[in-house]
């Protein structure tokens, strides 16, 4: 299953792709997490990323496409995937549909998770992020059992830089008009699919098993 996952910061792509990895045993790319960790390790691309990250922008859509090239040709990447965070606007989903055409190869699904303007920013500001498995809690929704410390891995949680709230303001900016419109790009080309992103975790997550037919 070749899968995009679309929806504004804070509606939970990342939280749903880690439970469909451990189902479909498919990757998640996630273009957030490939560019923090190149933060995390003070590498030249990081360094760039991490101005522009702090700010709510995008990054360069030519290094972000790279990026993704490059993780789409690794052989785990074989039977499927799930892309979170990619692509961001139109000129990334075309440059993206270029490259799977070549590899003959296009995507199955686009799954919007869509939830209120109104409820991301609590979200984002609750949430804390594991430094070694980058599972992600919630201090007000799903906290983890101790403070401060991941649950599955025992690492220690922290809090994105770029979850203040001055960030996220322009990160929901930034969306509605550069990335919101690839729901009706997807939605023209029959692919488009959406489930409601409010209510438990582990319900969203069975409706997008039933949308996806398993
Ligand atoms: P990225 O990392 O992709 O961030 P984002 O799109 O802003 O999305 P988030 O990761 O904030 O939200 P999410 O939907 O994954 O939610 P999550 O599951 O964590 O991008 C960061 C930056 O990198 C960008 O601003 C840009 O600068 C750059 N970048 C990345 N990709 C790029 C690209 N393609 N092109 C250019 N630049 C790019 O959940 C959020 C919180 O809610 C968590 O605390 C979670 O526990 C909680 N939660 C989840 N589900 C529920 C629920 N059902 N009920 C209550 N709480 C819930
Ligand atoms: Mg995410």
């Amino acid at each position: 299953m070749r899968l995009v996952l679309l929806g504004a910061p804070g509606a939970g792509k990342g939280t749903q792709a880690k439970k469909l990895v451990d189902k479909f045993g498919i990757p998640q790319i996630s273009t957030g997490d490939i560019l923090r960790k190149a933060v995390a390790d003070g590498t030249p691309l990081g360094k760039e990323a991490k101005i522009i990250m702090d700010k709510g922008e995008l990054v360069p859509d030519s290094v972000v496409i790279g990026l993704v090239k490059e993780r789409l040709a690794q052989d785990d990447c074989k039977n499927g995937y799930i892309l979170d965070g990619f692509p961001r606007n139109t000129a990334q989903a075309e440059e993206l549909d270029k490259v799977l055409s070549e590899m003959n190869a296009p995507l199955d699904v686009a799954l919007s998770v869509d939830v209120d303007k109104n409820d991301l920013m609590k979200r984002l500001t609750g949430r804390r992020t594991c430094r070694g498995c980058q599972q992600m809690y919630n201090i007000h929704f799903s906290p983890p059992q101790k403070e401060g410390v991941c649950d599955k891995c025992g690492g220690e949680l922290y809090q994105r830089d770029d979850d203040k709230e001055e960030t996220i303001k322009n990160r929901l900016d930034v969306y509605e008009k550069a990335t919101a419109p690839l729901i009706d790009y997807y939605g023209k080309k029959g692919i488009l699919k959406s489930v409601e992103g409010v209510g438990s975790i582990d319900d969203i997550f069975n409706r997008i098993c039933t949308i996806l037919g398993y």
